[in-house]
């Protein structure tokens, strides 16, 4: 018999190995503070907002002498409050939805919704980029069938759709359930997926009303839609939505998510929900800090960061088309409808990171398993606390790495 626990870690040590050896073993990294931000999805630059600090601040000192600060566990324990239920409702109506839960993170509330939700019978239909957390939720849900299609093709989800009803009757016949599971912008690419005609496609391959759309507006909140409030209020399709998912760690400077439904779906998240259930819940600086960005939001206070932000996303695109880019596999451009996620598309990636990073602009190089094998790049995001100058610095110096590898490829 061998050493058990020398012989675990030498596993580990071998699955870390394989990783090192195919470029894709993850670090965690600290860069230096003087750093520019391109890389965090920050988007409004609100953790650094005077305004969102003053509100935060100001929430906490009107809770009452000895409020705990802690939650005290799971929301159906000790963890549950006036306040939070308060929050919910304040939240939902912003979003103009019925009914918000909220959990502890996005990736609680994907599990959550996708692990519980879906019957034995029923059928997922899901984008092929959608996040790992739903796929996680979706591993461990008990519906009978996961299919994907194609990332935001309505031709693709139509071909699956079709394909399912002709397999199964009763798909057709509204006696099993579809949900179709999408996110509205896209973490990788920041596209906007085509919602519209997804719906229409659904309206007219279950015309029994059995398909429900579960949609992660992750990347959306606070920077898409009127004040932030998202891609389906910004299409007007709130009602069409059986499930909208939000996210707080983003550009709303917090922390923990809200899942948008009808009274009936909470009640049920609640009670089947494990990923809610067996957590300690937020506690009151949490809520209190989600209750500050929210705050804002519905005010109006993040339009202007929201209107700068667009115009640093217009100035950026605008001067990368300017590039002269000789060879696309070393450097190409993808940015979609006005988002704030650019994708720098290369062969090598951490080359380009790498060289930005030294002369202090904090992007990242994406690498499988994150991205598919071939679609490796370096993630830039915008901020609204990002200056001109700062994209200036972070062009001239994507355009010196380009000018010199171009050179030594023209030289090999
Ligand atoms: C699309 C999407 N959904 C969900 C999550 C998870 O959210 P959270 O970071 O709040 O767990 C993320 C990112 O982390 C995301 O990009």
């Amino acid at each position: 018999m061998g050493d058990p626990p020398q012989c675990l870690r030498d596993s580990l040590r071998q699955a870390l190995r394989q990783r090192e050896d195919k470029l894709c073993r993850r670090k965690l990294t600290i860069l230096p503070s003087t750093s520019v931000d391109f890389s965090s999805n920050d988007f409004l630059s609100l953790s650094t907002s005077p305004a969102y600090r003053a509100r935060f601040l100001d929430h906490l000192q009107l809770a009452p002498p000895m409020h705990p600060f802690a939650s005290g566990g799971s929301r159906l324990l000790d963890g549950n409050s006036a306040y939070a239920e308060d929050l919910e409702g304040f939240i939902a109506e912003f979003h103009n939805a019925p009914s918000g839960l909220l959990f502890n993170s996005g990736y609680d509330a994907n599990v959550g919704v996708f692990s519980s939700i879906p019957q034995p019978g029923d059928l997922i239909v899901y984008d092929e980029l959608i996040h790992a957390s739903a796929h996680e939720g979706m591993r461990l849900s008990r519906a009978s069938k996961r299919v994907k299609f194609s990332h935001s093709s309505p031709d693709s989800l139509k071909a699956v759709l079709q394909t399912e009803t002709t397999a199964d009757p009763q798909i057709y016949e509204g006696r099993r359930n579809v949900f179709i599971a999408i996110e509205s912008v896209y973490s990788m690419d920041g596209d906007v997926a085509p919602i519209r005609e997804f719906v229409g496609i659904v309206d007219q391959l279950l015309p029994n009303k059995n398909g429900y759309f579960i949609v992660d507006e992750a990347h959306a909140t606070g920077v898409f839609g009127p004040r932030g409030s998202g891609v389906v209020q910004a299409m007007g399709l709130e009602d069409r939505m059986f499930i909208r998912v939000h996210t707080f760690g983003k550009a709303l400077a917090s922390h923990g998510a809200i899942v948008l439904c009808c009274a009936d779906t909470r009640d049920y998240l609640i009670n089947y929900a494990r990923s809610l259930i067996y957590t300690t819940a937020l506690g009151f600086p949490f809520l209190a800090s989600i209750r500050s960005a929210y705050e804002l939001l519905a005010e109006g206070e993040t339009e202007q960061l929201q209107r700068k932000l667009g115009r640093l996303i217009a100035y950026f695109r605008t001067r990368l088309d300017g590039l002269n880019i000789k060879d696309t596999s070393t450097f190409e451009v993808e940015h979609f409808s006005n988002s704030p996620i650019f994708s720098l598309r290369s062969n090598v990636p951490r080359e380009l990171a790498s060289v930005c990073q030294q002369r202090g602009y904090t992007v990242r190089a994406i690498m499988p398993p994150t991205v598919p094998v071939g679609r490796e790049r370096v993630r830039v995001c915008l901020h609204a606390g990002n200056t001109v100058e700062e994209i200036d610095g972070l062009l001239e110096t994507i355009a010196m790495w380009l000018h010199r590898t171009e050179r030594q490829k023209t030289r090999l």
